[in-house]
């Protein structure tokens, strides 16, 4: 009997010493470091560079920014993320993400940054974005994305920034649904590649566009008034890249005509004999002009 009762204290001095040292624990993370942590509430969790091939089970629910870039995650799963509904930014940058499956941010009510640059995407299918409502900032530059369903960015509707810098897209036709995002000021989409930028060949009659980063068509032409708050517009020249040069040869003024309120523009190293068409153009705000370098003025 006394000697079942010693065995039972210990049996429980043992488990609240473990209970004890788990709870002492529970913010040391098995792959991961907490890098601040104003209040229990509200912490940033840095899984960056540290080999991982899966994103870790153990990340705490009340994390609102998560860094997992350089690693070698192959694809994102909705486990992976589930219950998350704090993070306000995550850092998926420089991994070896091929696949993402539909409705893995559902659970990321709150998210404002998200950031999928640097993988191996191919494509942005349906439900992707699932659930991002709050969505501000979306970058998925430097992937080999050469589809966008036509669908994908339905769910974000506060979004302001894409970049879909470098990669395959080859079609303005894919660029419609994100043009069409009544709220998206800034679209990159420079080193893709796009031959031609005609507004006819989007199906959008009105874009709220404040910055437009293109650069790399041999032809730009607008001739409707889908941009009416167009402010930059990027069209710089790609000549740099030996193995295929992309560059604007003629420009007139009317393409200037229904964007009368750019105040940056960048022609730069494009082979425009000559600027002329700007003195026609009325672009009355027009502040910032390059244009001069690697033109044949
Ligand atoms: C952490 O909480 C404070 C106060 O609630 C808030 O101002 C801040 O933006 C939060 N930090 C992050 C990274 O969200
Ligand atoms: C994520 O971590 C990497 C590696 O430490 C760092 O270079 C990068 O700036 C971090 N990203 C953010 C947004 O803090
Ligand atoms: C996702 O990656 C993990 C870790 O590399 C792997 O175990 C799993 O099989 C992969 N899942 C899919 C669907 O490719
Ligand atoms: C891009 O277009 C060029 C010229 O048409 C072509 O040589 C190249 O293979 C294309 N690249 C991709 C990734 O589709
Ligand atoms: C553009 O406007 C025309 C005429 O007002 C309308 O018939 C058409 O449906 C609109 N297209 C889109 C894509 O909103």
């Amino acid at each position: 009997m006394l000697a079942t009762e010693r065995v039972l204290l210990l049996l429980i001095s043992l488990l609240s010493f473990l209970f004890h040292c788990e709870h002492s624990l529970a913010f040391s993370l098995k792959d991961c470091t907490i890098l601040y942590s104003e209040n229990s509430k509200n912490i940033s969790v840095t899984c960056a560079k540290r080999h991982l091939t899966a994103i870790p089970d153990d990340i705490p629910g009340n994390a609102v920014s998560l860094n997992l870039s350089l690693n070698g995650i192959s694809n994102i799963s909705k486990v992976d993320l589930r219950g998350l509904s704090k993070l306000e930014a995550l850092y998926v940058k420089n991994n070896w993400i091929l696949q993402i499956d539909d409705g893995t941010f559902a659970d990321l009510v709150e998210l404002k940054v998200l950031d999928l640059g640097e993988n191996l995407l191919t494509a942005l299918t349906k439900n992707m974005f699932q659930g991002l409502s709050k969505l501000e900032t979306l970058s998925l530059d430097n992937n080999i994305i050469s589809f966008i369903s036509p669908v994908v960015f339905q769910p974000l509707v506060i979004l302001r920034l894409v970049d879909l810098s470098n990669n395959y897209l080859h079609q303005i036709s894919d660029i419609d649904y994100i043009v069409k995002l009544p709220t998206l000021q800034h679209l990159i989409i420079t080193h893709n590649n796009f031959t031609l930028f005609q507004s006819d060949d989007l199906h959008v009659n009105t874009s709220n566009l404040l910055t437009l980063s293109l650069d790399s068509v041999k032809k730009f032409s607008i001739t409707r008034d889908i941009f009416p708050h167009l402010q930059s517009l990027d069209l710089r020249g790609w000549s740099k890249d030996i193995e295929w040069e992309v560059e604007l040869s003629v420009l007139t003024s009317d393409v200037f005509l229904p964007i009368p309120n750019l105040i940056t523009l960048d022609l730069s190293n494009n082979k425009l004999r000559s600027l002329d068409f700007l003195a026609e153009a009325k672009l009355s705000a027009l502040r910032w002009l390059t244009s001069v370098t690697m033109n044949c003025l």
